[in-house]
């Protein structure tokens, strides 16, 4: 196979729902024995927490799954991002807009809403974002996006 495919998950922090889609995506592409086919990061439309860990609620619902968010670091997305990446996957709508909105003119990344990818079951078009909810809302952070991960992976298996 050719070059690597290069995706990117964006939400509005990238402390909560972005870098836990790219612990989740990153497992499922390590246990079909992918690695060397994607790169995979993740960034928010926002800047407040540019540099900080991922928040530590979201942090301990994820390690009792099995991912280890403690090693990554937030970063604003920026207009290169639409020519680093093949793929930039919105966890909401506002943030699908907003990125929309920072996209060059030309061609550039393949921009997806991350409900696309949820199985048929799932009738929410938003990764909901959990940050002033309680514990629920990173279960379903996790929920939404183990699913999403794999059908996503498969996605992009079946395009490649
Ligand atoms: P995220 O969650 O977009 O999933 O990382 C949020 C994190 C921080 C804030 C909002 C949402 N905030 O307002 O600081």
């Amino acid at each position: 196979m050719g070059s690597k495919t290069r995706v990117l998950f964006v939400c509005l922090g990238n402390i909560c729902r972005s870098p836990t889609a790219e612990a989740v995506f990153r497992d499922c592409v390590e246990r079909a024995g992918l690695e060397d086919s994607f790169d995979v990061d993740s960034a928010g439309t926002g800047d407040w927490h540019v540099g900080g860990s991922p928040d530590a609620r979201m942090q301990d619902h994820a390690r009792r799954r099995g991912f280890d968010l403690s090693e990554l670091r937030a970063r604003q997305a920026t207009i290169e991002d639409f020519h680093a990446f093949d793929w930039i996957v919105a966890m909401d709508r506002t943030n699908h807009r907003e990125l929309e909105a920072l996209r060059p003119a030309g061609r550039g990344s393949r921009l997806e809403l991350m409900s696309r990818f949820f199985p048929e079951h799932e009738a929410e078009l938003d990764v909901p974002d959990p940050y002033y909810g309680g514990e629920r809302g990173f279960e379903r952070v996790l929920d939404l996006l183990e699913h999403g991960c794999a059908c996503l992976l498969e996605a992009l298996r079946a395009e490649a």
